[in-house]
């Protein structure tokens, strides 16, 4: 990990963590609309409205554009899944870093800088519904810097953080398509604890799941 440093968040760093986390999140579209494309649902409704159409309309090419419109909408309620996530984050801690995680007891935000420039980020608070752990946040590392153990950096970082504090253990939650995280966070010794469906209507019934992991730091004491 030649020439990364981990340092705590500054006010001048507010636009690179936005964009970061923004296309961070982003990079997860075409997974997700690869998932939408599997579900049973969407297999029905393609097929019921092409034979639907064939069958009623005397022409191929109506069927064939029905299909095109519906999985060009089901792209669009992705990316609108997607966006409504990231503007949420954008409008809540990430509008104020300082505020949200600096000035808070128990939460910090650090950035991880390659030659001067912020390549990385992560972040832990108390868990909203479980104040007895810390929860890991905002992870992203910029495409460019992936794979020399930024991450591992980071998520160790947050791990003795919560260890300083005499906290048990790291939540966290990442989603089913977030593949590289996941296997990040089985690799530094996160454990899956629960999978389950967003409760928005569009989630659920595409079956996208989110999942929490686990890290016990008592264990390792
Ligand atoms: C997930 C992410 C943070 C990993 O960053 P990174 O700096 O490349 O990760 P590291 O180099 O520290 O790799 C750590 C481990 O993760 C796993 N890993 C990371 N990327 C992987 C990939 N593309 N394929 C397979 N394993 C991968 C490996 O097990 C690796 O350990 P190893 O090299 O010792 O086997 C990065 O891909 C990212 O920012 N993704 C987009 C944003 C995101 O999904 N954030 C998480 C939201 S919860």
């Amino acid at each position: 990990m030649a020439n990364i440093q981990i340092r705590k968040y500054q006010e001048e760093d507010s636009e690179t963590v936005k964009e970061l986390f923004t296309s961070g999140m982003n990079e997860h579209l075409p997974s997700a609309f690869v998932h939408l494309l599997k579900q049973p649902l969407t297999h029905m409704l393609l097929m019921c409205t092409f034979c639907s159409l064939v069958a009623t309309s005397k022409s191929f090419l109506l069927p064939v554009l029905a299909v095109a419109l519906l999985l060009a909408a089901g792209r669009q309620a992705v990316v609108h899944m997607f966006n409504a996530y990231i503007g949420a984050s954008l409008k809540s801690d990430l509008d104020d870093v300082v505020e949200s995680y600096l000035r808070r007891r128990d939460s910090c935000f650090w950035v991880a800088e390659s030659d001067g420039r912020v390549v990385g980020t992560v972040a832990c608070l108390p868990a909203e519904n479980a104040p007895e752990f810390l929860e890991l946040k905002r992870m992203s590392v910029c495409r460019s810097h992936r794979g020399k153990g930024i991450a591992k950096a980071l998520c160790r970082t947050v791990a003795d953080f919560a260890r300083d504090r005499g906290y048990p253990a790291v939540i966290l939650y990442t989603s089913m398509v977030a593949t590289d995280a996941q296997r990040l966070y089985e690799r530094v010794g996160y454990k899956k604890i629960r999978q389950f469906p967003l409760p928005d209507f569009f989630p659920k019934i595409i079956n996208f799941t989110l999942i929490e992991y686990k890290l016990d730091l008592e264990r390792d004491k």
